[in-house]
């Protein structure tokens, strides 16, 4: 019944879109110096075909202070359902119960990543775009599909992107789910890559500009970036990010959580009960989606291909702090955004206009904000995806970068 499911949403999301596959390409095709730092490289062109990608792992080795949860991994579905009702309970105890001092964590990590360049180009060493994936996603959310292209949009102007998978998901490594996987180490992590990428230690380019473009957990790795690491970005770029929590609790009952392996054997069967993804394509549409806004086939294509938060991420997400970071921030949402915006970011206010002033007041005037017509939280899987694109890449321009 359940691989039936999947064949069949596998055909439908094949005639929808009838997308050429991804095309793997020789590697005499590009310059050898441009596959240093990555293990067991291959190359493929974008979703699109407007960039050529280089993908593979990078070890990162890192250190970082997490927090010691005082929690185990939950023993099964019905323990992760009642973590939840509990983390939404009035007067919930939860933070207090689980929530221990702070926990030195250290190792080496496969990363696995994804470098593009305009195709029939060459890596142009000004400005890498550095893009981090929100929950429920892996590296892909920037290259979802042909015309949802984050990696193809910038390609066409000339930018080179670089996008990984987070500690944890898709192809990357998946430690502990409770007490590495946190909030934290990922933010450290991607300091390591940035560091890389502005000394040369990734294809072989030494990037004089970084402009950091993170989706909803990834832009709550962005805003850490900035607060912890403020010389690493040049710009920041926060999608799915508003001041306002008060849609958290509604899109978290919608999107369902539960323990990935039971939520889709076939891919997450070995992954321990700490991995959790949406519980059903409901749970995916209801916490990314908004009607009429999308293609139905890449909602299939999301649910087909979605991805894992850890126990530990869902703990350590924390209200951002007030940051001295002094470029420019731009602030994209769908404008139906729900878990960061109750479905609406014109209400009570424009939420993505007072990122700047709630969370960023020495940003730079050179900073923007923008809602995007008929989006959920899922931008990047809208059919506004485009203009968003063309917002940001303007944004970038008209800051020099
Ligand atoms: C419980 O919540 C109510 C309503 O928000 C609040 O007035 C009360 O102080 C809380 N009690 C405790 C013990 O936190
Ligand atoms: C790494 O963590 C281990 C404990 O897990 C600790 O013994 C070691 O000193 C740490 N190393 C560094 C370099 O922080
Ligand atoms: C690289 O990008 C910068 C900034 O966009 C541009 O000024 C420069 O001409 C580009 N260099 C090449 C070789 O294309
Ligand atoms: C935005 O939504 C995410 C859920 O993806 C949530 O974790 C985060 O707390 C929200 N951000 C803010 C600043 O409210
Ligand atoms: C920002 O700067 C103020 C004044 O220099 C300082 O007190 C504060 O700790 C800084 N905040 C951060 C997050 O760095
Ligand atoms: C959001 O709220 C504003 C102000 O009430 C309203 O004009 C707009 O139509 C609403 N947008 C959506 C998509 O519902
Ligand atoms: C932005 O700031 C720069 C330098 O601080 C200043 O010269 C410029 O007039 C400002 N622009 C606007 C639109 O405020």
């Amino acid at each position: 019944m359940r691989s039936s499911a999947i064949v069949a949403a596998l055909a439908l999301a094949t005639s929808v879109l009838a997308a050429p596959a991804k095309r793997t390409t020789a590697f005499a095709d590009i310059p050898v110096e441009y596959l240093k730092g990555f293990k067991n490289p291959i190359i493929e062109s974008s979703a699109g075909g407007k960039a050529l990608c280089i993908s593979g792992m990078i070890d990162v080795t890192v250190s970082a202070t997490n927090i010691l949860m005082k929690s185990q991994e939950p023993a099964n579905d019905i323990a992760v359902t009642e973590l939840l009702v509990e983390t939404f309970q009035i007067n919930s105890t939860v933070s207090e119960k689980l929530v221990g001092g702070p926990n030195s964590v250290n190792g080496t990590f496969g990363i696995y990543s994804k470098l593009c360049f305009p195709v029939g180009g060459s890596i142009n060493a000004t400005t890498v775009h550095f893009t981090i994936h929100g929950a429920g996603f892996g590296r892909e959310y920037w290259d979802f599909a042909p015309g949802y292209s984050y990696v193809d949009f910038a390609a066409e102007q000339g930018y080179t992107t670089f996008s990984y998978d987070r500690l944890g998901s898709a192809q990357s490594d998946h430690p502990d789910p409770i007490q590495i996987v946190q909030l934290n180490i990922q933010v450290s992590i991607a300091h390591e890559l940035i560091q890389s990428l502005r000394t040369g230690g990734i294809s072989d380019t030494a990037f004089e500009h970084v402009v950091g473009v993170g989706h909803s957990l990834g832009s709550f790795q962005t805003v850490g970036i900035t607060t912890r690491y403020p010389d690493d970005l040049d710009a920041a770029v926060l999608t799915g990010f508003s001041p306002s929590l008060a849609g958290i609790p509604v899109a978290f009952a919608g999107v369902n959580l539960a323990p990935a392996a039971g939520s889709q054997p076939l891919r997450f069967s070995s992954l321990a009960n700490g991995y959790l993804s949406s519980g059903d394509i409901h749970g995916t549409q209801f916490f990314f989606f908004r009607a009429p806004g999308f293609d139905p086939a890449l909602l299939d294509l999301a649910e087909m291909n979605k991805q894992t938060v850890t126990v530990g991420e869902f703990l350590t997400i924390a209200k951002p702090v007030v940051t001295n970071f002094t470029g420019p921030i731009d602030v994209v949402n769908g404008e139906s955004d729900f878990p960061n915006c109750s479905g609406n970011c014109s209400l009570p206010y424009n939420l993505a206009a007072a990122v700047k002033d709630a969370f960023y007041p020495l940003a730079s005037n050179g900073s923007s904000w923008y809602l995007a017509p008929l989006s959920g939280h899922g931008l990047n899987l809208h059919y506004s995806a485009p203009g968003a694109y063309e917002h940001i890449l303007d944004f970038v321009k008209r800051n020099g970068l």
